[in-house]
């Protein structure tokens, strides 16, 4: 069966892409530095870029770091889900230094897709997954996708159908002292996080706190101009509250934001193999699942 290869391929210090709810992981044995040495080379990937232990759940996740009750409070309420907690590391973590590229902090996340889980459970470990693209690729959201850009390089692909969510998740600080920070914007929205654990701050336009966070992060080739309307001559269109044009893409035709992350990364690889050299997209709201889309289209603008 794949999952039981897959786990054994991971034991072995092998690279294993597999589906989350959110994007595409490529995965590798948390403890086994070469291991992710390997997941580095594969993704051409900058060492300093810290990457997302994924658990079982909460027991697991406190193995590994410090959880302030406020880190607890949502892990209870967001796991397993599209949500990350980052979180003083433990001196006793299993988890590689290098993947943590040398940070005192840790990021944890327990993924809810069926097959992220089984191999959880099959493997018996933390699994370490950036997103499974090439570095400074925009995310995959299918099989085929990861396969285009890291075929070669991984051992196995296990194919779970098209992610869900299509945006990865949530990203939260919680210091020793409780406070929160909205490291990137995901799925699980800024007002579903204060519900519980009251206002938050907001990493953007302070210091990078998350490498990830570099401003061309999510980039196709095209050049991007955002919140387009209408588009110019010679742009290609992403269309967003109305029907694809032609020629070009809508991310949901209807103004649905979730139908929207789900199509976003596909709409951009479609688009951008249009060979066009700019992609305009349509005004998207800010409220809700919008910022989190608004703020991957911002990345892929980003001069570069
Ligand atoms: O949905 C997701 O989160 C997907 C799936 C595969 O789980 N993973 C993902 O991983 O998006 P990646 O490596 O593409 O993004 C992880 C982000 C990066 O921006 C990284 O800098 C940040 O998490 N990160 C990891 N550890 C951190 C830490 N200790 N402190 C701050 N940021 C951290
Ligand atoms: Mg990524």
């Amino acid at each position: 069966m794949s999952i039981a290869r897959a786990a054994d391929i991971l034991r072995a210090g092998g690279l294993v892409v597999f589906p989350t709810e959110t994007v595409y992981g490529l995965g590798a044995d948390a403890t086994n530095p070469h291991a992710v040495a390997r997941i580095y080379e594969a993704k051409g990937r900058p060492q300093f870029n810290p990457l997302i232990a994924h658990v079982p759940g909460l027991t697991e996740a406190q193995a590994q770091a410090h959880l302030h009750e406020n880190a607890r409070k949502l892990a209870a309420a967001f796991w397993p889900g599209p949500f990350t907690i980052v979180a003083r590391r433990r001196p006793d973590s299993s988890v590689a230094e290098l993947a943590c590229a040398g940070l005192a902090t840790i990021a944890l996340r327990a993924p809810s897709h069926p097959m992220a889980r089984e191999l959880l459970a099959s493997f018996g470990g933390p699994i370490v997954a950036p997103s499974a693209n090439r570095s400074g690729h925009v995310s995959a959201t299918t099989a085929a996708h990861a396969a285009e850009d890291l075929g070669g390089r991984v051992d196995l692909v296990l194919d779970g159908g098209p992610c869900e969510i299509g945006l990865e998740s949530t990203i939260v600080a919680v210091a020793d002292d409780g406070r929160v920070t909205l490291l990137r914007p995901g799925a699980i929205s800024r007002a579903e996080i204060e519900a519980l654990v009251g206002p938050i701050e907001s990493a953007h336009g302070g210091a990078i706190q998350a490498p990830g966070m570099m401003e061309s992060h999510y980039a196709p080739r095209a050049r991007m101009r955002l919140d387009a309307d209408p588009p110019l001559q010679g742009e290609v269109y992403l269309a967003f509250g109305a029907p694809a044009p032609a020629g070009g893409a809508t991310l949901s035709a209807t103004g649905d934001l979730v139908e929207a992350a789900a199509n976003l990364y596909a709409a951009l690889r479609a688009l951008d193999a249009t060979g066009a050299e700019v992609i305009a997209v349509a005004p998207i709201p800010e409220d809700g699942l919008g910022e989190a889309i608004r703020d991957r289209l911002t990345r892929a603008a980003a001069p570069r």
